[in-house]
């Protein structure tokens, strides 16, 4: 089965999926906005096993257990702090790639994103859409039956919006090119 890319508007926490990511910070400690309401719904004992594992680079991520939510993992995607450089784009890009193949090593079908980077990092949304959703796509064709369902929680509409057109534009550019080699 080729896996699904969904898009959908409210609280990650609210997902059923196997693995929820939070939007982390390198220091893995507890914050605001996806972290908060991670927090808030998972329990402390997350953030206890961050505190042990001690810290993360960005551009990666880390598992813990999921407390009591529905998911059996949180992944901790450290994305980065927004300055407008290439090593953003690298490091936006590989987080996401992080979890994917955390997905896969811990036995994952689902995964649900954040959009990570976008809150308190500064990441500009139109530019993170492209970079989350474009790595997403890009590892599902080198992984066809990785997983069976990636979710992106978005939660205002503006974000859900930049993100599915992302998706969208993506998809166009994929027929396009299909197009193109079977015609040449
Ligand atoms: N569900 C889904 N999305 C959410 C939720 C939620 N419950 N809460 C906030 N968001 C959205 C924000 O609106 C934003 O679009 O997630 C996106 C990421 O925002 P942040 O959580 O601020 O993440 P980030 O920009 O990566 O900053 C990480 O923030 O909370 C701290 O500890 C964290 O230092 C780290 C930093």
């Amino acid at each position: 089965m080729a896996a699904s890319i969904e898009f959908i508007q409210g609280d990650i926490t609210q997902v059923a999926a196997d693995a929820i990511v939070n939007a982390a910070n390198s220091e893995l400690e507890a914050g605001s906005g996806v972290c908060g309401a991670i927090l808030k719904a998972g329990g402390a004992s997350i953030f206890e096993e961050c505190r042990r594992i001690g810290g993360c680079p960005p551009g990666s991520a880390v598992a813990t257990g999921a407390g009591t939510l529905k998911a059996k993992f949180v992944f901790h995607a450290v994305g980065p702090v927004y300055h407008g450089r290439e090593k953003d784009v690298e490091q936006l890009a590989s987080c996401h790639l992080k979890c994917l193949d955390l997905a896969l090593v811990k036995g994952c079908r689902s995964i649900a994103f954040p959009a990570i980077s976008t809150g308190v990092y500064g990441y500009p949304v139109a530019e993170a859409s492209v970079i989350a959703v474009g790595s997403v796509h890009g590892w599902l064709l080198n992984h066809p039956d990785g997983v069976d369902r990636v979710i992106f929680a978005l939660f205002d509409a503006p974000t859900f919006n930049a993100y599915r057109s992302a998706h969208e534009t993506r998809l166009k550019m994929v027929e396009q090119e299909k197009k193109r080699r079977a015609g040449g």
